[in-house]
């Protein structure tokens, strides 16, 4: 099994340093031969060769099964947002749940924003115009089809089978309208899930009101970016949220955060969430190798006793450092 690493810019290196070690532990516990290809990516990169994205970078990519990546600075858009795009990982999976003594708005929180990773505002359209600037909202029936089929496909699996369609198609009729159609078009087929739509401005307060109403939300791309941050701060921190970009023969795995160079260097940051990016990679590799579910239920069991036991960084009201945590989840490692 071959995993491309990214190891991004800011807090990246700290966080990858930290799920490389935990990588490294379950490959020796389970014996599954993890390969590791280190990925030139991000700020670092475009001082090296005038590239935030090397061509050869992304060749890199294709030839692995799955590729963990940290956060990346500034150029952070011209890869993620590029490969997203290359690779035509059209869904964007991003969870935010509770877990044990880290302080949410409400308990028993378990929410899965499904974003779709390919269009709207973030394709890249950007016109100048005199004194005027112009950005165009791509939302093609094809796109929103196939996202809306990915939630309700997810919510099959899920003990509350709800989706909600978050868009603003009382003001954006022909775009948002397009969205929620096709929405309506897919939930017509899956007659076991329940189905409501919301406008993105509901939606964003009802988050924070009563966040257990939702079980899946899908949505377009940028609702799902603003939407997603929100959601991780209702369950504790930005520290805990990963994500999955997920098309048909590639994933690749990330935290939802940016490089937060505010605390980068300081050995606070919170490693929980490329951790619990890695475990999203071992449960969708596991439909290749079978120890890789396994791997995934190490990681979660791990995480959940070094939370109960109080080990955990300031964002989450802790006081350890990123090292003590990961320390105290290869423990839990080689006791499972
Ligand atoms: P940010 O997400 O990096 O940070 C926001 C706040 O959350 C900061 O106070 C930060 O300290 C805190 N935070 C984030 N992750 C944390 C962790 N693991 N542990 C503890 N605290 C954490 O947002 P910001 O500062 O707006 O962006 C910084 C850079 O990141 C920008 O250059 C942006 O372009 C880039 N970015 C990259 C992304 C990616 O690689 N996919 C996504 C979003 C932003
Ligand atoms: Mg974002």
């Amino acid at each position: 099994m071959k995993i491309a690493l990214i190891n991004g810019d800011g807090i990246g290196p700290e966080q990858m340093e930290s799920a490389r070690s935990i990588l490294y532990k379950i490959d020796d516990i389970l014996d599954i031969n993890l390969e590791f290809e280190e990925i030139e990516a991000g700020d670092s990169a475009l001082i090296k060769y005038g590239k935030a994205l090397p061509d050869e970078s992304i060749e890199k990519i294709k030839r692995c099964d799955a590729c963990l990546k940290a956060p990346i600075g500034s150029s952070a858009a011209d890869v993620i947002v590029t490969l997203r795009r290359m690779l035509d990982l059209y869904a964007n999976v991003r969870p935010a749940k509770t877990y044990p003594t880290i302080k949410a708005l409400k308990d028993d929180i378990d929410i899965i924003i499904v974003r779709e990773n390919t269009e709207d505002l973030y394709s890249g359209l950007e016109y100048e115009l005199d004194d005027s600037a112009i950005a165009i909202k791509v939302i093609t029936r094809r796109a929103s089809l196939r996202i809306a089929e990915f939630a309700f496909k997810m919510a099959m699996m899920r003990e509350r089978k709800i989706v909600h369609a978050v868009h603003k198609a009382n003001l954006l009729r022909k775009s948002d309208g397009l969205f929620a159609l096709c929405c309506r078009e897919v939930a017509n087929r899956y007659p076991e899930v329940e189905y409501g739509e919301m406008l993105i401005d509901a939606c964003s307060m009802q988050l924070i009101r009563e966040p257990r109403e939702f079980s899946i939300i899908v949505t377009m791309n940028m609702y799902g970016d603003i939407l997603s941050d929100e959601a991780a701060q209702v369950v504790g921190s930005l520290g805990i949220a990963p994500s999955a970009n997920i098309g048909d023969k590639f994933a690749i795995f990330e935290p939802v955060h940016g490089s937060a160079p505010d605390i980068a260097g300081k050995g606070i940051a919170n490693p929980l969430s490329l951790i619990l990016s890695a475990e999203m990679m071992f449960e969708w590799l596991s439909s290749k190798d079978r120890r890789c579910k396994i791997a995934a239920e190490m990681i979660d069991n791990a995480i959940n006793n070094v939370l109960r036991k109080g080990i955990k960084t300031p964002d989450i009201s802790g006081n350890n450092n990123t090292h003590e945590v990961t320390s105290a989840i290869i423990n839990e490692l080689t006791n499972y």
